[in-house]
């Protein structure tokens, strides 16, 4: 596996491996892997001939200074996991490459990001939604894979490249979890040690509220619940919890049966988990 920082390279080599026929996958991430994002590789392995890993911590997606100081990078350990999971090139631009001085261009998709974490975090999505652009481009990968852990910037994502008509297949991945639900994320290694036992609380009363949604309970009864146990098992605050459209993210019409899912963030001390599920 080769690392490469330059654009110019990058295209280089995707060109060699489009002449050859071959089709090429590429998964984004801002590194500090963990089994998830190689799940999301072990699918595009299946998929495509060739895959590209791109590693890039993405000033523009953050909402402070702080927390993009304190994102982890941990770029060696991120190649050596990535070597045997067969990827084929790890593209790790630095921050000045992908936007210099002159930068002034934002791509910014409408109204699904006002909603769930778009309401509470301005500016997040426009940030996702300009670097994936730019990833996707840049790479000219025939198919790109995003986690579903993420369900509302994998919205946003198949809005954008649908509008722009950028030629790549998008395709959504599972939720990896542990084994106890909780999942996986690089925000879990932040949880203290009790915290980490409390996690696995939202995932678990999301799954009874969407049971007990289905056997008919009203959804205000049955997120009331959720709120409460997850509260009681230790989370300082729900910041939302949900049902809404999978695909449009607009509240739901009970007399009017459409696929939705359940969405959450909530605090657990100073850490911020999020999660959905379908109903
Ligand atoms: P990052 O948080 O590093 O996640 C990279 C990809 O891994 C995303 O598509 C995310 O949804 C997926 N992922 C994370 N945890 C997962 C899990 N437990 N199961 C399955 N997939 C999981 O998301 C981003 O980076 C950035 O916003 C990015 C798209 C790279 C743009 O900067």
């Amino acid at each position: 596996m080769r690392t490469i920082r330059d654009l110019a390279a990058l295209r280089a080599r995707v060109r060699d491996w489009k002449a050859a026929g071959e089709r090429v996958g590429v998964v984004p991430t801002m590194g500090a892997l963990h089994p998830g994002h190689l799940s999301l590789v072990h699918t595009a392995k299946a998929a495509c001939d060739r895959v590209i890993v791109t590693l890039f911590v993405n000033p523009k997606q953050f909402n402070s200074p702080e927390d993009l100081a304190k994102y982890p990078r941990t770029e060696a350990t991120d190649a050596a996991l990535l070597e045997p999971a067969g990827v084929d090139l790890l593209f790790a631009p630095d921050a000045a490459s992908v936007y210099p001085p002159d930068f002034a261009t934002r791509v910014t998709v409408a109204h699904l990001p006002e909603v769930l974490c778009g309401a509470h975090r301005p500016g997040h999505f426009d940030g996702v939604a300009t670097v994936v652009t730019k990833l996707l481009l840049m790479t000219g990968a025939d198919q790109g894979f995003f986690g579903e852990k993420d369900w509302q910037q994998l919205q946003i994502i198949r809005r954008l490249v649908a509008d722009l008509n950028i030629p790549s297949q998008i395709t959504g991945c599972p939720t990896l979890r542990e084994a106890d639900g909780l999942a996986m994320s690089s925000r879990n290694l932040r949880l203290s040690q009790s915290d980490r036992l409390a996690a696995p609380a939202l995932y678990k009363a999301m799954e009874q509220a969407a049971a007990a949604i289905h056997n008919g309970t009203a959804d205000q009864t049955a997120l009331a619940a959720a709120e409460a146990a997850i509260l009681r098992a230790g989370f300082s605050r729900v910041e939302y919890l949900e049902r809404r459209g999978a695909e449009d993210l607009l509240p739901i019409d009970p007399a009017t049966p459409r696929p939705s899912r359940l969405f959450a963030a909530a605090w657990l001390g100073e850490v911020r988990l999020i999660d959905n599920i379908p109903i």
